[in-house]
């Protein structure tokens, strides 16, 4: 099937399971395990959460995938791209991004996305990696935040 073809079926399935719910670890929950279990290529699915106690850095949320790093700062890794500059981060391959932090070294490449909440304010990072090169491109950079867009600014 077509990448297209499965991310409009599993937004459909993501919005349906996550609609009237407002908590966010359910929903990140939710989209981590939807999300895993709709593509064969993505090997870890996850959130880092920014953390209310700690300025400029985030900690790990629900994932589903290996064991992910417990924290990255800002200014650390593909992650920290992500939350500082509030832009999506494609990554063909992570060997070639400057301190890319590899959590486990079978990543190849990733594409990590900014979560906003509904009055514009960074809540998280979206994080999804692969064991193959380049997997990731604008196809992806748009549904997922569409998908996240409609799941967490509401
Ligand atoms: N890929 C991230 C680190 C998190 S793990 O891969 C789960 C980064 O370089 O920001």
């Amino acid at each position: 099937m077509k990448k297209e073809s499965i991310y409009a079926q599993v937004k459909a399935e993501i919005l349906s399971v996550t609609d009237g719910e407002y908590n966010i670890i359910a929903n990140m929950a939710s989209v981590s395990c939807l999300l895993n279990l709709a593509f064969e290529d993505y090997f870890w699915v996850g959130f880092y959460i920014v953390d209310p106690e700690k300025e400029n850095e985030l900690v790990i949320g629900p994932y589903q995938g290996t064991l992910g790093c417990l924290r990255i700062s800002f200014d650390r890794g593909v992650c920290g791209a992500a939350a500082k500059t509030g832009k999506t981060q494609i990554v063909e391959d992570v060997n070639a991004f400057p301190d890319h932090i590899a959590c486990d070294s079978q990543t190849n490449s990733e594409i990590v996305v900014p979560v906003f909440n509904k009055k514009g304010e960074l809540i998280a990072v979206l994080d999804v990696d692969s064991t193959k090169l380049s997997t990731f491109d604008e196809t992806d950079k748009l549904w997922l935040e569409k998908i996240i867009n409609k799941v967490f600014k509401k």
